[in-house]
């Protein structure tokens, strides 16, 4: 294990099989391998990768198929949440290799590893059938029992949806059900650093529970930044991205928002002169 420990996030990679383009026009496959190339070519390397849900775009295990062997050339662990676009029946005979995932596809998809620097929690935020997120009274009482186990170490909780109001209209129209009730989990037990989430294809950040609950951007397509009650329900090919969470003790946890792509640069600042006029 590395120190400082490098978490990268990606999510809502919505592939699709056949080579079908998602929504008549975002090819997610070429967008994964990029975004995979991108994390394994990093320097310094990932230590571990985090997925935050929309694996795929129908949750059809075709779909799976394609992305399994994608996510197998990563170089680092991986680890996965479902999002609403995913049938855990589905992801899990796929991931039957994944030893954290529960094996019952009734319940829940919740799970926790210990194996890191950093505890991660995976909480599945899913309604079957739904777009709209929420946690089970349930999956309340099993969170709150595994934070107080270990108060000690780190936390981060992965989980799809946001618990919280993002102000894009058409995102917040199925909104998460218990946050509240979450909040007051979370704010029990101060050693979560962070809740790394998805679903809404842009980065964001709120105070929660006296932790702070992020999003990721997708690694092919974005939801368009529209404030308005009414806007309708786009999305655009702005640089995708990810959330590069990096952990050092005494330093706590810095969230990096990076992009995926070939850009002009990098140019220095210097030259033999001093600052370049
Ligand atoms: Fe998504």
């Amino acid at each position: 294990m590395s120190l400082p420990f490098l978490i990268a996030q990606i999510s809502d990679l919505h592939l699709k099989a056949g080579n079908k383009l998602t929504y008549g026009v975002v090819d997610t496959l070429g967008a994964l391998r990029r975004a995979i190339d991108h994390l394994n070519a990093s320097q310094p390397r990932p230590d571990i990768v985090v997925i935050s849900g929309d694996l795929v775009d129908f949750g059809r295990p075709d779909e799976y198929a394609v992305l399994h062997p994608e996510l197998a050339r990563l170089n680092m662990p991986y680890y996965l949440v479902p999002g609403n676009h995913d049938v855990r029946e589905h992801l899990l005979a796929e991931f039957a290799d994944h030893v954290y995932l529960p094996l019952c596809p009734e319940a829940p998809l919740d799970w926790v590893v210990e194996e890191h620097p950093l505890r991660l929690i995976g909480l599945d935020t899913t309604i079957p059938g739904a777009h709209g997120g929420r946690v089970l009274d349930s999956q309340m009482v099993w969170l709150d029992d595994v934070l107080g186990r270990r108060p000690e170490v780190p936390t981060l909780v992965v989980m799809h949806h946001p618990p919280f109001v993002t102000g894009i209209g058409h995102m917040d129209r199925e909104a998460f059900i218990n946050g509240a009730a979450l909040e007051q989990v979370i704010r029990r037990h101060p050693q979560v650093e962070r809740l790394l989430c998805g679903h809404l294809h842009r980065p964001m950040q709120q105070r929660f529970g006296g932790s702070i609950s992020c999003t990721c951007p997708g690694t092919s397509h974005q939801i368009v930044l529209d404030l308005r009650p009414d806007a309708p329900a786009h999305f655009n090919l702005e640089p995708p991205g990810y959330l590069l969470h990096r952990w050092e003790p005494g330093q706590g946890l810095v969230s990096h928002n990076g992009v995926f792509g070939d850009y002009p640069g990098p140019y220095p600042f210097y030259d033999a002169q001093g600052l370049i006029d």
